[in-house]
């Protein structure tokens, strides 16, 4: 009962113990556990009543027990009450890291000299500095055998590998946020689920243009061959998106579209392509040869050759 430390230091700290712990232990995810689960909340609250119901009956045992005691006994335990509570460990600490003299000590360390009444104290130097300095003495030994003598790992080692484990967290990213496609990125999506999604967009957007089948009416025929803007899912997602030329009626969708769903479409309206429809329009554009399609090892071998010769020609001429 005679514990030194006030009560409101007592019950804040306990709380807070009892809180962090709480927090420690349970597993909430992202999230604190005071927030994840709310039962915790009133867990906490149950815990600062049984705190404060503990404070109160400690102090009235005290009460109790304090009339008990003799006149003297009485006397005694109040003054032993009355004495301020002492840091003497942190007064200790405080003393050895700094060394300093007190001021009626002064005359110790009083240097000879004297300017115009102004004197010098030859104080020694702060421990908390001397240590400090040592400190730095070790940091320097250990940095230099570990990366100039033993050559752990120098910056560049440590900027791929950050490097590395920023691409790896793209990509999860990635994975998650499927509106981050764009012309760059966006790849055809054979899932069904995709194709259906895109179905759906299809009939719901376009269908008052390109028609149903995709042979085209206003909008040009989507299931022949040749485009008008580039074919392949990057031109057909880079139209959908971004519109067609001015006046021509193909407005940018990406207002009302989002980038998912602008794939999905894209991808949708490439698996018409090779179908016939029932009144097809007359082509329009060109023929589209995706440039980064596979090639056959012959026809990549003949231009290579073909270079050779010409520049044998150019060294002959
Ligand atoms: C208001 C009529 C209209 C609607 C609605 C419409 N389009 Fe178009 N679309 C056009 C026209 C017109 C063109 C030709 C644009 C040009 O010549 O620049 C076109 C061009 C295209 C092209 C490029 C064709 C090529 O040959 O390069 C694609 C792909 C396309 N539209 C897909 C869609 C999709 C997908 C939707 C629905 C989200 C849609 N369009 C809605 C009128 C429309």
């Amino acid at each position: 009962m005679s514990t030194r430390t006030p009560w409101w230091i007592r019950v804040p700290v306990l709380f807070f113990l009892i809180f962090g712990l709480m927090e420690y232990f349970i597993d909430s995810g992202d999230k604190p556990a005071i927030i994840e689960y709310p039962i915790t909340q009133f867990f906490m609250l149950m815990v600062l009543m049984l705190l404060i119901a503990i404070e109160l009956i400690l102090k009235s045992i005290e009460n109790i027990m304090f009339q008990t005691l003799s006149e003297e006994a009485k006397e005694r335990y109040l003054a032993s009450k009355a004495k301020k509570p002492e840091w003497k460990w942190a007064k200790n600490m405080l003393k050895s890291l700094t060394k300093s003299k007190s001021i009626e000590r002064e005359g110790e360390v009083i240097m000879d000299h004297n300017y115009d009444g102004i004197r010098e104290l030859d104080n020694v130097l702060p421990p908390w500095w001397v240590y400090l300095f040592y400190a730095t003495i070790v940091f320097g030994v250990i940095y230099l055998v570990r990366f100039h003598i033993a050559g752990d790992y120098d910056q560049k080692l440590e900027y791929e590998q950050e490097v590395a484990a920023a691409k790896i967290a793209i990509e999860e990213y990635k994975k998650t946020a499927k509106d981050l496609v764009d012309v760059n990125t966006v790849e055809f999506l054979s899932d069904a689920a995709d194709l259906s999604a895109g179905e759906k967009i299809f009939v719901a957007n376009c269908v008052a243009c390109h028609t149903a089948d995709g042979g085209g009416s206003i909008g040009p025929n989507l299931t022949d061959e040749y485009w008008i803007l580039g074919g392949g899912i990057k031109n057909v997602f880079n139209t959908i998106s971004e519109g067609g030329r001015d006046g021509k009626g193909m407005i940018a969708w990406k207002q009302t579209l989002k980038p998912a769903e602008i794939a999905q479409v894209s991808s949708y309206v490439l698996t018409l392509v090779g179908t016939t429809p029932e009144n097809p329009k007359a082509p329009e554009g060109e023929i589209w040869i995706d440039p980064d399609a596979p090639q056959q090892p012959q026809e990549t071998e003949t231009p290579e050759m073909e270079q050779v010769s010409d520049s044998t020609d150019v060294a002959m001429n």
